[in-house]
């Protein structure tokens, strides 16, 4: 069964069209970090791609099983540059979301009363601001033509929550266990 609310259901369908298209700009900008020489940046978009893919998934099941076309409105962030420009796009769309979009859909899902929705949307919310630190810790590398010193990237499949390094014992947002991580 979906969300009961209109507007909640509004907000689900518009944090599922905002997060696919992360994922897909983020493998997008991924490939030219690749080209530029920046394997660690490359691999960090490429595991945070992953990571909106599940929050996308997590939105879309939140939406039930109503079969039926809906125009969707969504923040998107375009362009396509240099990989220092590229993240600068990357953590613009990141702190929209951090400061603006996930904490009044989270908040309007709550008055709602609609706990599924406000599960997917404080998940995302949590993830979102690990994203846009790494982000900005990649775009000042670039900027003196440097790859992010980071190598190693642990997507939780169920919550999208993003560590580095090492895969946690346990998700701190979801608390799933290590096995839910995807290393990259
Ligand atoms: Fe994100
Ligand atoms: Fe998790």
């Amino acid at each position: 069964m979906g969300p009961k609310n209109a507007m909640t259901a509004a907000n689900l369908r518009s944090a599922y069209g905002g997060e696919s298209m992360a994922h897909m700009r983020y493998l997008i900008w991924s490939d030219i970090a690749e080209k530029e020489g920046f394997p660690n940046t490359a691999k960090l978009l490429r595991a945070i791609s992953y990571s909106e893919w599940a929050h996308a998934r997590n939105h879309f099941t939140v939406l039930g099983g109503d079969i039926g076309d809906q125009l969707v409105a969504s923040g998107a962030v375009f362009g396509l540059g240099k990989t220092m420009d590229n993240l600068t796009g990357g953590f613009m769309g990141e702190e929209f979301e951090i400061d603006q979009m996930y904490p009044v859909y989270l908040q309007t899902a709550e008055f709602q009363g609609e706990k599924g929705a406000a599960r997917t949307f404080g998940w995302a919310l949590e993830a979102e601001k690990i994203h846009a630190r790494l982000f900005h810790e990649a775009h000042d590398a670039a900027k003196s033509g440097k790859d992010i010193g980071v190598d190693s990237f642990y997507i939780c499949n169920i919550c999208g929550h993003t560590a580095t390094g090492s895969a946690p014992g346990q998700c701190p947002v979801c608390k799933a266990g290590r096995d839910a991580y995807k290393e990259f």
